[in-house]
């Protein structure tokens, strides 16, 4: 019985904090597919964006901008993403992507959704 319980529990959480992710990943969405292999939209395609390097995706056109700013930092650490999702354009002038993001737990559910979305977790 009390397995059962924790079990059930769990389950909750579980599902509960994927749809968060999910959710909080719509804002995305417009600009930005996630899945493996997925086309690029407006913005590069994310998979695996936590491991694989800034500005990587060889089958997008990235601004100068982003590549010059890509040489000093190759890597995106939570933190530099939580710079970059608080508002992109003060994080690198002259970036394609212009959004900001106010919240910082709305922010974290979206960095933890990309780490999510990769090969190394
Ligand atoms: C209105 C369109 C738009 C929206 C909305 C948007 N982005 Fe972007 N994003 C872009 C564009 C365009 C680029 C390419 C920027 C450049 O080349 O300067 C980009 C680049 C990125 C990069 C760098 C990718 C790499 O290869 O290193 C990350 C990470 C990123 N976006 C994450 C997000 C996340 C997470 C959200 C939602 C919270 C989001 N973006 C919302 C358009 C958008």
């Amino acid at each position: 019985m009390t397995k059962n319980l924790v079990a059930f529990v769990a389950f909750f959480i579980v599902v509960g904090s994927t749809a968060h992710a999910d959710k909080a990943f719509r804002k995305c969405a417009s600009c930005h597919s996630i899945e493996e292999g997925a086309k690029n939209g407006a913005g590069p395609n994310l998979w695996n964006v936590m491991n694989r390097g800034v500005a990587t995706n060889e089958d997008y056109s990235y601004s100068k901008k982003l590549l010059a700013w890509a040489e000093e930092n190759p890597q995106w650490t939570p933190e530099l993403m939580d710079e970059w999702l608080t508002n992109s354009k003060k994080l690198v002038k002259g970036t394609k992507m212009n959004f900001k993001e106010k919240k910082e737990s709305k922010r974290q559910a979206i960095i933890e959704y990309l780490q999510s979305m990769g090969t190394e977790q």
